[in-house]
Parts: C-alpha cells; sequence; structure tokens
C-alpha cells in the first residue's frame, strides 16, 4: 500500500501530541515539515524522519499529497486555502475556520477539486466515547435525557499570545476548546432546537473573551445537553467527564480517569471499559489517509465541523444580545451549504 505523504505545517504544542500518533501507522509518512520558527521545522522533521522542513509552508506543497494544519486559528483560513488551491488534501486541527464564510469558502474549493476536507476532532476517535455511544444506542439503559461534559484544566496564555485574543483565537475558551464538546453534544443529542452560553473572563484575565463558559442546549427530542468547560480551574475530580442520564442507568466516561463506569439502581458503581488515556490522534489522522484512499466521506468533515461552530457563533450572538439562541437546522445530518440568514453565523472577532 502506498502510504500517504503528508506535510506538517505549525510545529507547536499541539504538533508535539501528534508525533507519537503519527509514529503508528503504517500507511501514513510525514515527508516534510514547516514552521517560521526554523528550529520547530528542523526539530520535528528530525522525529518523523522527514526529509524536508521549511520556514515556509509553500515550499513543500510539490512534495506531499496532504497537510495536517496545526497552527493558530486565524491562519487556518489562508493556509487551508492555498493547500487546497494546490490540490491538496487537508486536515485541519480544530476549530475549522474562524468565520461561516471562510470555512464555506474552503468547503466548496474541496469539493470542487474532489480533495478531503476534514477537522482533527480527536475527541470523536476516542475510545472510551466510541465505547459510550455503542452502550447508549445499545438502548439497553433506556433514552438519555441529560448529557453534561465537564472540562476543568488551568490553560494560561500570555496575554499577548494568539490563544488570549479575540480576533485570533476566533472567540473564547467555547469556540476553541468547546467546539470538541458542543460536536458531542451533536452527534450524541441529535438536532438542537434552542440553547443560552453565559460565559466569564473573571478567573481568566488573560483571555480577552471567555476563559470560563456554561452552555445549555435542548434537543428535538426533549433532551438537554449541558457543557462547562473552563480554563481557570486550580483543582478539579471531574476534570474531562461525561455523565449522560438514561431513564434506567447512569453512564460516566471519567475520561481522565481512563474509565467508564456504569451506575444502575440499586448497584454499585461498575467499570465497564477502561483505556489508556491520551488524546490517541493517530485514530484521526488514520480515518484521514483512509478517507483519501477509499474516496470515503470522513465522520468529522465540512457539514460536521461547520455545524457545530454555527452552534457556537448563534450562541455567542444571542448571549451579547441578551435571547436564546435559535439552533434549529444545525444538526450534523442537516443541510450545512447555506449561507445563514442569521446574524450570528456571520460573526467574527
Ligand atoms: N485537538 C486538540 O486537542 C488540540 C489541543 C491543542 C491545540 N489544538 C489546535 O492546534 C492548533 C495549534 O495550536 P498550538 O497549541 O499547537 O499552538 P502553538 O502556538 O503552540 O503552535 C503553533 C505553531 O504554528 C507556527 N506558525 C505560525 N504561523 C505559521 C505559518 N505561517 N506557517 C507555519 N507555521 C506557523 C508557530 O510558530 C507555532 O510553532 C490550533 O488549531 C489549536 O486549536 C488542538
Amino acid at each position: 500500500m502506498d502510504k500517504l505523504k503528508l506535510g506538517v505545517i505549525g510545529c507547536g504544542g499541539m504538533e508535539k501530541v501528534h508525533e507519537s500518533g503519527l509514529s503508528e501507522l503504517d500507511n501514513v509518512k510525514v515527508v516534510a515539515t514547516a514552521d517560521i520558527i526554523k528550529e520547530r521545522a528542523d526539530r520535528a522533521a528530525e522525529i518523523y524522519g522527514a526529509e524536508y522542513a521549511y520556514t515556509d509552508f509553500r515550499d513543500m506543497l510539490d512534495k506531499v499529497d496532504a497537510c495536517l494544519l496545526v497552527v493558530p486559528h486565524h491562519l487556518h483560513y489562508g493556509i487551508g486555502r492555498e493547500c487546497l488551491e494546490a490540490g491538496k488534501h487537508v486536515l485541519m486541527e480544530k476549530p475549522f475556520c474562524n468565520t461561516e464564510e471562510q470555512c464555506l469558502e474552503l468547503a466548496h474549493i474541496a469539493q470542487s477539486k474532489g480533495l478531503t476536507l476534514m477537522t482533527a476532532y480527536c475527541m470523536r476517535f476516542n475510545p472510551m466515547v466510541l465505547k459510550l455511544k455503542e452502550m447508549l444506542d445499545s438502548g439497553e439503559y433506556g433514552p438519555c435525557f441529560q448529557m453534561s461534559i465537564w472540562t476543568e484544566q488551568l490553560t494560561r496564555y500570555p496575554i499577548d499570545h494568539w490563544a488570549s485574543l479575540a480576533a485570533t483565537i476566533g472567540g473564547g475558551q467555547l469556540f476553541s476548546h468547546g467546539c470538541h464538546y458542543i460536536d458531542l453534544l451533536l452527534w450524541f443529542m441529535g438536532n438542537p432546537v434552542k440553547g443560552t452560553h453565559t460565559g466569564t473572563n473573571f478567573g481568566t484575565p488573560w483571555m480577552e473573551k471567555e476563559g470560563t463558559s456554561n452552555v445549555s442546549i435542548l434537543f428535538e427530542n426533549g433532551a438537554i445537553g449541558y457543557h462547562f468547560g473552563t480554563w481557570g480551574a486550580h483543582g478539579s475530580r471531574l476534570k474531562y467527564s461525561i455523565h449522560a442520564h438514561c431513564t434506567g442507568g447512569m453512564l460516566e466516561a471519567a475520561l481522565s480517569e481512563g474509565k467508564l463506569y456504569r451506575h444502575l439502581p440499586g448497584k454499585a458503581p461498575e467499570v465497564v471499559f477502561e483505556y489508556r488515556m491520551g488524546k490517541h490522534t493517530q485514530y484521526e489522522v488514520g480515518h484521514f489517509a483512509d478517507c483519501i484512499a477509499n474516496g470515503t466521506k470522513p465522520i468529522t468533515g465540512v457539514p460536521e465541523s461547520l455545524q457545530g461552530l454555527r452552534v457556537i457563533w448563534r450562541l455567542y450572538n444571542a448571549e451579547e444580545n441578551d435571547f436564546v439562541a435559535d439552533l434549529s437546522g444545525l444538526g450534523l445530518t442537516e443541510p450545512w451549504d447555506f449561507v445563514s440568514s442569521d446574524p450570528g453565523d456571520r460573526r467574527g472577532f
């Protein structure tokens, strides 16, 4: 089997996480790296055994089949567009792009050129998340009426870092990190109807927009999804956790602990699944390579990536204007290729 020749663009914090995942794949070979800081590109190239290391990503485009973009959010669109226009498949670190217009433009270039464009939503490939989905879908525990997702961590960037500033990160904690969990809520719970977001930078003054988010979403079947995420936690027992309250029991994915518990009425909690902790990025990159090889659609492609961000943009807009967000039409399987009439969807920071 021919290996996918991959170029890695951006060799900062998250790229280091990709290194262990990429080394596990036998259908992908990193042949080039790029970072505006030469030492970073060189270091990563050495780890991968890549032949080329550049400070300008454009120099790699004639050497690769596909690019993995691990760059600041405000660069996703511009670099993504140049890669797609050069005929390269793109695996974009989350979130897709900072505005709806940018997402749609990249989606249409990829469509017209028959290229794979996918967002690297690693939580969708997490073995425990997949097990939770399988258990919920089995129906054994009855329908889920409330899913709560917590992410409690201390993430502190310098005040002028791209990830602190609304214009470059594209919002705040919810857009940057919460996008994983809004995507999960939509995937688990179905079509959203309405919702609210309350965010604050109290406790995370390094963030221009919110560093702490509370989201509630009502779904079509009457169930509720809740997400609490903070970058200001100085301690946590929940860390990263999902609680799925079903009519016949509760399933608890203690993601940071690596254990999935089943709580049944009258019985002690029971561990039903364990896994090795980590981001497991090899699964998303492996899936990306398989989609290219087989001509299949990625499970976190354009529709999934864009609809979740539209939910976040509408929540932000409703929060600023003191109303409950109308989230109808934003399910993952609902039509995505439209320019929204909702001003929330057109926003940028
Ligand atoms: N999936 C996850 O769980 C997860 C976790 C953290 C970060 N991320 C994502 O990874 C991406 C990068 O985040 P990070 O934390 O690694 O940021 P970072 O600032 O640590 O690294 C970004 C790198 O991009 C480089 N860069 C900047 N401009 C460039 C250009 N024009 N060409 C090439 N390289 C350039 C920088 O020099 C830096 O090394 C973001 O999309 C972020 O959301 C994902």
